[in-house]
């Protein structure tokens, strides 16, 4: 049986690649800052705030007691927070950073030991070309900071496997964050996760855009 750490699995899109994965006969390890909010749709759960270093060792060293390795590793968390650059407070700012750009190295930096030598790394980033918008600066300044870390990465881990997925827009919990209104096209969740794993399948790296 194959191994997968999702970091995030109580967000929109972590939830359909949990449950997807659990159907499709893997061992989930979930990470989330609410894993009561897995209702058991988990293997294995535990807590972590993923802006805390401390926290995420914590989670990953009680994981590394329960599996021997993992094969797949999926950042899912983000945030985001809509303010022109002259009223973000910083506090927002660091908020938005933590959650879609230190929270992938913090997480990438507690799994590599864990995860087997042709492990799949993938992250949840966004067509950030299209993000430099007013008012998302923290946002679009993180999305484009996790494409850069992840290329890095990938020339780093040569024998494994980035991937930086780059949905349109996604039908979660994600847009009450936003005065945005979400596109009736959004696509649903499950088909977010069903492109990571067929990208899984075949092994793509690099950036898989989903906008259909
Ligand atoms: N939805 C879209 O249209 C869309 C489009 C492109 C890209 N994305 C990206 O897809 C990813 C998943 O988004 P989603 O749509 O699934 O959003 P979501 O339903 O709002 O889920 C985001 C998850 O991230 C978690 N999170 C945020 N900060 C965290 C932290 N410091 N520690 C632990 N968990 C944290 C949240 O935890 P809590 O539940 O505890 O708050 C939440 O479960 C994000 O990176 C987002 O940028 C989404």
């Amino acid at each position: 049986m194959k191994t997968a750490l999702v970091w995030g699995a109580t967000g929109g899109i972590g939830r359909a690649v949990t449950e997807l994965l659990l159907t499709t006969g893997w061992q989930v390890v979930a990470f989330s800052r609410q894993p009561q909010h897995l209702d058991g749709i988990a293997t294995f759960s535990f807590e972590a705030n993923f802006a805390n270093p401390a926290s995420v060792d914590h989670a990953l060293y009680n994981a590394a007691l329960t599996i021997d390795e993992a094969d797949l590793f999926i950042y899912t968390a983000g945030d985001i927070a809509q303010a022109k650059v002259e009223n973000m407070d910083s506090a927002e700012w660091q908020r938005i950073i933590d959650a879609n750009l230190t929270g992938p190295y913090l997480t990438t930096h507690a799994s590599l030991p864990l995860l087997t030598p042709d492990a799949h790394l993938f992250f949840i980033g966004a067509i950030s070309e299209r993000l430099q918008l007013p008012s998302l600066s923290s946002y679009a300044a993180a999305k484009a900071g996790l494409e850069a870390f992840a290329a890095t990465l990938a020339k780093e881990q040569r024998k494994r496997k980035v991937t930086v997925v780059r949905p349109g827009a996604v039908d979660t919990p994600f847009w009450d964050k936003v005065t945005l209104r979400k596109p009736a096209d959004a696509a649903p969740p499950d088909r977010i996760a069903q492109r990571i794993m067929t990208a899984y399948n075949q092994g793509t790296t690099g950036h898989l855009d989903i906008t259909h």
